[in-house]
Order: C-alpha cells, then sequence, then structure tokens
C-alpha cells in the first residue's frame, strides 16, 4: 500500500498533557523539525522514553493542528499508558507515522453516521474535523461510554456535530441510558437513510453495531477500525491478524487496514442474513 503521506521517525515535544476525564487524556506533541500530516483513522506507534519497553504503542491520531502539531488521545489502562500520563510539557519522545489506511471522504458525507465507544471516538472525531475543514457537513454522531466521567471530549464532540451529536452512557448518568445500539435505534429513519457508517471501538461493540445496523439498512455501507495488539505496527511481525470472509489468508491490521470494509471481516458471529436477522443484539460500549 502507498503510504498517504511520509512515514517518518518523528522526534516531538510534548506541549500538553491534559486530562478530560476519568482516566483520560489528551496529548498534545508538535514534531522538533517539519509538520505532521496524517488522513482520519491512520495511527503512529508512540515510542516511550524508556528502555523498559520493548515495543511501541499503537494511538488513532485525534487531529492535526496548522502548525504540524498533532492530538492523541489515550486512557490509562497499563504501564505504558501510566508512563504517558505523567508526561509534562517539553518532554521528548519519538512517534512513527502515520501509519495504515484511512477512512475516506465519501461522495455524501452528511450521510455518514460515525460510532463510537470509549477512547475509539478519535479517528471519527479527526474526521469529522477534515470534512468541516472542506466545507462538508460532519454526519451524525453517536457515541457510547459507560459513564459521564468517560465522555472525555464532549465539548469538542458537541461543537463540530451540534444536533446531530447523539451520547449513551451505560449507567445513565449523562445522554440516553443504554448503549450504543440503544442511541441508533432511536433514530431509525436517520439510519435508513444513511449511505455510510463509520465505526471505531472495542471489538465487541463494533461487532454488534454493525449485526444492527446491517439489520436496520441492509444497503449501508461499513467500514471499521479495528483495534488489534500491534507490536509492530510495520507489517514486520504478524501480531495484528484478523480472519477475512472474502479472502483466505488473515489480513496484518496494521499494513492493511486499520481500516477495513466491516463485512469482509469474520467477526466472532458471523454477520446474520436479512431473513436470519430477527434479533437485536446487546452492545457493549
Ligand atoms: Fe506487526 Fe501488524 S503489528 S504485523
Amino acid at each position: 500500500m502507498k503510504p498517504l503521506f511520509p512515514v517518518k521517525d518523528w522526534p516531538c515535544t510534548v506541549i500538553f498533557n491534559e486530562a478530560c476525564g476519568q482516566a483520560l487524556k489528551r496529548l498534545r506533541v508538535k514534531p522538533r523539525h517539519g509538520n505532521f500530516q496524517c488522513a482520519p483513522g491512520q495511527f503512529v506507534m508512540l515510542d516511550l522514553p524508556t528502555s523498559g519497553f520493548h515495543f511501541r504503542r499503537p494511538f488513532s491520531v485525534l487531529s492535526v493542528q496548522e502548525d504540524g502539531s498533532f492530538d492523541l488521545y489515550y486512557k490509562r489502562v497499563g504501564r505504558g499508558t501510566q508512563l504517558m500520563w505523567k508526561l509534562g510539557s517539553g518532554e521528548t519522545l519519538n512517534i512513527l507515522g502515520p501509519l495504515g489506511n484511512c477512512f475516506e471522504t465519501p461522495a455524501s458525507p452528511e450521510k455518514t453516521l460515525l460510532i463510537g465507544g470509549g477512547i475509539g471516538i478519535a479517528p471519527l472525531y479527526h474526521w469529522g474535523l477534515v470534512q468541516q475543514t472542506l466545507g462538508n457537513e460532519p454526519g451524525s454522531c453517536f457515541y457510547g461510554v459507560r459513564s459521564a466521567s468517560e465522555i472525555g471530549l464532549e465539548d469538542a464532540l458537541k461543537q463540530l456535530f451540534g444536533d446531530q451529536f447523539y451520547l449513551a452512557t451505560d449507567d445513565g448518568s449523562a445522554g440516553a441510558h443504554g448503549n450504543v445500539c440503544d442511541l441508533l435505534m432511536t433514530q431509525p429513519d436517520r439510519v435508513k437513510h444513511a449511505e455510510q457508517a463509520y465505526v471505531c471501538g472495542p471489538t465487541r461493540m463494533m461487532e454488534a453495531v454493525v449485526q444492527l445496523l446491517h439489520k436496520m439498512n441492509p444497503h449501508l455501507q461499513m467500514r471499521v477500525s479495528l483495534e488489534e495488539h500491534m507490536p509492530c505496527g510495520t507489517g514486520a511481525c504478524t501480531g495484528c491478524v484478523v480472519q477475512r470472509t472474502d479472502q483466505a489468508l488473515p489480513s496484518k491490521v496494521c499494513a492493511e487496514g486499520p481500516v477495513f470494509d466491516a463485512r469482509s471481516i469474520r467477526w466472532n458471529t458471523h454477520l446474520p442474513t436479512e431473513s436470519s436477522c430477527q434479533e437485536v443484539p446487546s452492545c457493549p460500549s
């Protein structure tokens, strides 16, 4: 695959690393030389400034600023993100990227459903920002998190998507009470008239969303950004493979994705056919 933008190892300086929710932070870095560019859906591999880790960590890009700086949105979940959490303004780190393919701009961007769970909202937000820059309507955003403390980017999302921003929390502490599938079912006309859906979040959530959307609008084009464990991020190992429905060989998510046609992925549960799809699946956000 031809890179969309030049892939480089960027020595970067931390501009800020600010908390925006429970165990959530937005990290802004600026390359020391040149301007970083990437398309929405692409990712970077972050090299923590310590010898304690053998592998870099993959992160979707949340936004790219005009001055070439860019933002990552992350959750503190393990040792690596615990170290990231402590990064302060002026500290340095190396970031490889941009890597992978992207969410494209379709003929009718306003007829796009953007469906995110947790920190999976990052590439979808980036896609919306790019549409805004192009003068396009950025579609409708459906966002599911566990509770109000995990929304993180609420103001930014509301500002970008306006009244096309729909929020659900599992515990009902903000937005609609329920998961992102429940949320989609409150807007059947919007789903029915959509032409494409871009989905990113935990695998079980994406699988449930894809099944539901297939039932609600069988002609919908669905693209998912897979969040696999990625030891190298460059196709050099085989640590990120997924099985496909349209080919015998599995795909490396880092090299052929992370964005795939949802129907080409062999999910744990097969996509239902129209006639066999009677039940709406439950959906963790
Ligand atoms: Fe190594 Fe994808 S992470 S091949």
